[in-house]
């Protein structure tokens, strides 16, 4: 799909369809003297009021070069933002695609906000592809009729503009198409997105150095948690390390859980509960994501991403509850629950990224239930250091990939005490599931300022919002890209 900018007003600019946002009460002056006060007419009759996500479609008749007029209401001025104009974007570019028009104008960057132009326009070009993204690599028949957008165009009054919104028009594909890379991973059937598959997909990426572990070697580095995690499977585990700017020092560690599948190993999960647990490994496909995009946008830092990736099944060589395994670290755990699993693969992980000195680590992965208890699907659990924490908050409400600190309080650290062993991975008669998981990660960094993020809920929708398809929603890009390129 082409994406490019033009200088034009919706009144004197050629198209066959263009979008054109209104608020509240308002009619587009200008534009509704060339349509002959057909919008305060609409208005007046109360069939299009600028009420958020409505939609009103105008034949145009040849009053102005543009065939037909999308109104899409954008609310209240009062509750404008970047977040609107990504809303309005996605449902007004499935909109024109449903009515199957494949080329369209749209100006939704042009409204007078806090925002400078490029924040807006990039807002707008991700609002459009991520509302555009559709999951259909295994439909096979009638192809044909999968109507597609060909060309969008981005309009502004002001010549001295294009440049800026070419430039985010630019930044906004790059980040969109790596959330969409992200949610292909995620949606891809874990009987395709194996951990294999991963560590192929991750040796695809450009500009970036990977090398990927095999079962042996994950046996002989010591990481005894994964290999405990995977032991149930027939895929074998692989432990994948993606680097860029690898000869710069210092600079982030990324670790992403990636479970392929979570049946809950030999502490199964109820069939209702497994339903997505191809999605266990959204963090992992987050990292890659995130890999993908940080040479296009030319970040400066170093960045390393791990990827500890198996499937957690039951079966004859499977790891049992009362088990107890050794990490990475050489700490020794007890495993109450082999449910408990991403918490183990990523304690070795950890481990192992601490080793590569960075200034800083964050961990991203669908962790616990109990957080989706907490926090539902808009907001992913945020736990670790003050700095971190803080950078991660900001950059969340920047790009509306909102987190919410949660306490890690003394006295929930006993949660993982064991009698036998250095710790266990579940204490079963305790409440705090999230914060119990975050105690066990911290466990596995000593001295990096570390933040832990839990997708459970903000990974996976159940169904469509916004620009948000069913399914995999890709949280976690937009987020760790921002705070790369302006907190950290
Ligand atoms: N992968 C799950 C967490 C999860 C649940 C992610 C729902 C997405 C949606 C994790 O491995 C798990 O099973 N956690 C258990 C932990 C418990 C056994 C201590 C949970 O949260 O119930
Ligand atoms: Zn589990
Ligand atoms: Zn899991």
């Amino acid at each position: 799909m082409k994406i490019d900018a033009a200088q034009g007003k919706p009144e004197n600019f050629k198209t066959d369809l263009i979008v054109v946002g209104l608020f509240e009460k308002e009619t587009h002056k200008n534009l509704d003297k060339a349509l002959n006060d057909e919008i305060h007419s609409l208005i007046k009759a109360k069939e299009f009021t600028g009420e958020f996500g409505q939609t009103q479609l105008i034949t145009t008749l040849n009053r102005i070069p543009a065939k037909k007029i999308l109104l899409i209401g954008l609310g209240k001025t009062t509750d404008y933002s970047l977040e609107i104009i990504r809303r309005a974007a996605a449902i007004s570019a499935k909109y024109v695609r449903n009515l199957g028009i494949k080329n369209f104008a749209t100006n939704l960057q042009t409204l007078n906000l806090n925002k400078n132009i490029l924040d807006r326009s990039q807002a707008l070009v991700e609002g459009t592809l991520l509302g555009l993204y559709r999951f259909n690599k295994y439909v096979t028949q009638e192809r044909e009729k999968i109507k597609e957008i060909e060309s969008v165009t981005v309009i502004d009054p002001s010549e001295k503009n294009i440049a800026q919104i070419k430039k985010s028009i630019d930044t906004g594909r790059i980040i969109a198409e790596a959330v969409n890379y992200t949610r292909d991973l995620v949606n891809t059937p874990a009987l395709e997105a194996t951990p294999s598959y991963l560590a192929n997909e991750a040796k695809k990426l450009k500009n970036v150095k990977v090398k990927v572990y095999g079962k042996k070697e994950i046996q002989k580095m010591g990481f005894g948690c994964l290999s405990a995690v995977s032991s149930g499977s027939s895929q074998e585990p692989k432990f994948i390390v993606i680097e860029y700017n690898s000869s710069k020092k210092g600079g982030l560690v990324l670790v992403g859980k990636g479970v392929c599948f979570d049946s809950g190993g030999l502490d199964l999960k109820p069939g209702q509960y497994m339903d997505n647990m191809k999605s266990d490994m959204a963090g992992a496909a987050t990292v890659m994501g995130i890999m993908k995009a940080l040479p296009q946008l030319k970040i400066k830092q170093r960045v390393i991403g791990l990827i500890p990736a198996a499937e957690n099944m039951p079966g004859g060589s499977a790891f049992k509850p009362g088990d107890v395994i050794t990490a990475y670290n050489k700490k020794t755990i007890e495993v109450t629950n082999t449910d408990a699993e991403g918490r183990l693969i990523m304690a070795d992980a950890l481990a192992y990224g601490e080793e590569q000195k960075p200034q800083m680590m964050v961990d991203i992965a669908t962790l616990t239930g109990a957080c989706i208890v907490a926090l539902g699907y808009w907001a992913a659990g945020l736990f670790g250091d003050d700095k971190p924490c803080q950078k991660l908050q900001q950059a969340g409400e920047e790009v509306y990939e909102r987190v919410w600190r949660m306490p890690m309080f003394k006295e929930y650290k006993s949660l993982i005490k064991s009698t036998m062993a250095d710790m266990k991975n579940h204490d079963p008669s305790y409440d705090a599931g999230a914060i119990e998981a975050a105690f066990f990660l911290k466990s596995f960094v000593e001295k990096t300022p570390w933040a832990h993020l839990d997708i459970a809920g903000t990974g996976w929708f159940k169904e469509a919002k916004y620009y948000h398809p069913k399914g995999a929603t890709g949280f976690g890009v937009r987020l760790i890209l921002e705070f790369l390129r302006y907190f950290y």
